[in-house]
């Protein structure tokens, strides 16, 4: 991990020498309709607005997505989950045209990427990687050449520049020595580490990656995973990703989607949406990965108010419970509890009853907890 670290560091310093020319000056990504990647200024890196896909197949129309409206934000990690089927590929592949929508509107810093004539597209997608589950890679060619590719592609590097950015991106993922070999030569994890190397050739300033870790074991997940949020922290690269498990929601993302059948069905901060899932769909995928999200289970006397307390961040160090239960003479029995950490950010949620039955001074409670940032649901 130091030594990949210590190569993100240093390619991070060669980006930052680079004047942002990978999106910035000369990302004129259609000449007549000027720069989508705008320098700077923007929040939003992308904007989904009533976005629709009808795929027309031989039994008829299809739609795969409808009505989608979301914005993904410069600089995070942005998770889409859902069942199979749900519409998570078709999504991704509306960000760089490789699906047209069929209706609404994909804006990449403001601008309408469906308006885009063919050398701005060219240009969008060379500056958006992607990351497929099953690599993809040309078994016929070395390492190096896979990850020189897309640098030919483009055609804009010297031969001796695009060594040196193979070189590059090579370091960053932890494979120099292998530069020589095969795909067939390589573990599953390496072989991903190429596919990410590859992504990256091109300075993208947005990564995509569709089910990159579905094909691996669970440590070269967590591996990859680790290498995945490097990328995002020290290149500072906006990555959308792809995920069957919540767990990977979990460790990586900042936000996160659920499509259920073509819909948006619940959009948040991945910690809101863990500790307080709205949609059906969130509790059963919460429920399968483990994540208990009914967390009472009426094992507790007739009388007297159950309430559900979720804190997070700071709000965790304070003895608040305690202090406020002396002042206002209330006695709690915990009834269920979890504590934790849900990418850097720590938590607790807390399910107690409260013996007194007494609404006024529960009410004084739920006040004081709502002034420390404790959300509450009476539950009973
Ligand atoms: N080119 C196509 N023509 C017709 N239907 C399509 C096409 N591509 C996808 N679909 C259909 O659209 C729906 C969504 O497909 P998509 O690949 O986006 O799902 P997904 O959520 O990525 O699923 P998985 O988790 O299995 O990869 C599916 O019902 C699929 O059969
Ligand atoms: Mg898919």
């Amino acid at each position: 991990m130091m030594v990949l670290r210590r190569a993100a560091v240093k390619m991070s310093a060669g980006y930052e020498a680079m004047p942002r020319t990978r999106l910035g000056s000369d990302a004129r990504l259609c000449k007549t309709s000027g720069p989508v990647f705008a320098p700077d200024g923007f929040t939003q890196l992308i904007e989904l607005r009533h976005v629709g896909k009808t795929y027309q197949t031989a039994t008829g129309a299809f739609q795969a997505l409808r009505d989608i409206d979301l914005d993904i934000r410069r600089g995070e990690v942005f998770g889409i989950i859902g069942r199979s089927g749900a519409g998570k590929s078709t999504l991704l592949r509306l960000l760089n045209l490789l699906e047209r929508p069929t209706q609404g509107a994909v804006r990449i810093e403001g601008q309408d990427i469906t308006q885009l004539d063919a050398p701005g597209l060219r240009k969008l997608r060379q500056h958006i990687g992607m990351v497929f589950q099953h690599f993809n890679l040309l078994s016929s060619r070395t390492v190096y050449e896979n990850v020189r590719f897309p640098l030919r592609v483009a055609g804009e590097l010297s031969r001796s520049e695009q060594q040196a950015r193979v070189m590059e991106v090579l370091q960053l993922v932890g494979l120099t020595d292998q530069a020589r070999k095969y795909p067939r030569q390589l573990s599953g994890g390496q072989r991903q580490r190429v596919g990410v190397a590859r992504a990256l050739a091109n300075r993208p300033n947005l990564l995509l990656c569709d089910e990159a870790t579905s094909a691996l074991d669970p440590e070269t997940t967590q591996s990859i995973l680790r290498l995945l949020l490097e990328i995002n922290r020290t290149l500072r690269i906006t990555v959308v990703l792809i995920t069957h498990g919540m767990d990977v929601i979990r460790a990586v993302a900042d936000r996160v989607a659920i499509l259920d059948h073509g819909r948006l069905v619940e959009l948040g901060d991945v910690i809101d949406v863990f500790l307080n899932p709205q949609a059906e769909t969130t509790r059963a995928l919460l429920a399968e990965s483990g994540v208990e999200t009914e967390s009472w289970h009426g094992s507790v006397g007739e009388s007297g108010r159950v309430l559900r307390l979720t804190y997070k961040g700071e709000a965790v160090a304070l003895p608040v419970l305690s202090r406020y239960g002396r002042e206002l003479g209330l006695d709690f029995s915990i009834l269920q509890g979890s504590v934790g950490r849900i990418k850097d950010m720590p938590y607790g949620q807390l399910t107690i009853s409260v013996a007194q039955e007494d609404d006024a001074r529960v009410a004084q409670l739920l006040a004081a907890l709502t002034g420390h940032g404790i959300h509450h649901q009476v539950l009973r």
